[in-house]
C-alpha cells in the first residue's frame, strides 16, 4: 500500500543521509528545514518511509512570482525508478497550487535533469558547480 504524507523535517534524514550524502561531507540538515512555510513530504511503502522532498519558500534570482524551492528530493536505492519520485512531485505540485504558488524551482544535479523533465520541469540558465556534489542546473515548472 503507497501513502503520501506530510512529515516532520527529521523523518527525512535517514534517507537524506542514507541517498544524498553518501560520501559526502555536507550537512544533511537544511537551512530552512523548520520555517513555518516549509513542508516535507514522504512516500510510504507498507508504512515503511521509501522516498522524500521538502518544499521552502525560496526565491530563484531568474524567476519571478510566487515560488517554492524544492529540495532534498531521493528515494531509497532499491526503490528508484518505480515512480515513487513523481508521485512525490505531483503530489507537492498540488500543494504548492493551493497556496497559489506560481511556480517550483530547484537545484538539479545532472544526473537527474531527465526525472525532472518528464516532472515537467525546464532548464533556465547554464549548468553550475556546487562543491562537494558536482554540475547542477537551475530547472523550474509551472504550477496551472
Ligand atoms: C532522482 C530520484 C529522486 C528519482 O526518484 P525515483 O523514485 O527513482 O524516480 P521515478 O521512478 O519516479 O522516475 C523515473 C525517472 O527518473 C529517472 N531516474 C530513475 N532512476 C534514477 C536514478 N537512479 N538516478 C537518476 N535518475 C533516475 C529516469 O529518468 C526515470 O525515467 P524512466 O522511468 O523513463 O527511465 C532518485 O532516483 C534518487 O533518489 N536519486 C539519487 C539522489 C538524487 O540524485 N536526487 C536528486 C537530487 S537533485
Amino acid at each position: 500500500m503507497i501513502d503520501i504524507k506530510i512529515i516532520k523535517a527529521e523523518e527525512t534524514y535517514a534517507i537524506r543521509k542514507e541517498v544524498l550524502r553518501k560520501n559526502i561531507e555536507l550537512p544533511f540538515i537544511f537551512k530552512g528545514d523548520l520555517d513555518k512555510d516549509t513542508f516535507h513530504l514522504g512516500i510510504l511503502l507498507d508504512h515503511k518511509l521509501i522516498g522524500i522532498v521538502s518544499f521552502m519558500k525560496s526565491v530563484c534570482k531568474d524567476l519571478k512570482g510566487n515560488q517554492y524551492q524544492l529540495r532534498g528530493m531521493a528515494t531509497l536505492d532499491q526503490f528508484q525508478g518505480k515512480g515513487y519520485g513523481q508521485q512525490l512531485i505531483k503530489f507537492g505540485s498540488e500543494v504548492l497550487k493551493e497556496k497559489q504558488m506560481g511556480l517550483v524551482w530547484c537545484n538539479a544535479r545532472v544526473v537527474a535533469v531527465n526525472f525532472y523533465k518528464k516532472a515537467g520541469f525546464k532548464i533556465i540558465g547554464k549548468e553550475f558547480y556546487i562543491p562537494k556534489i558536482g554540475d547542477h542546473f537551475v530547472m523550474f515548472k509551472k504550477l496551472g
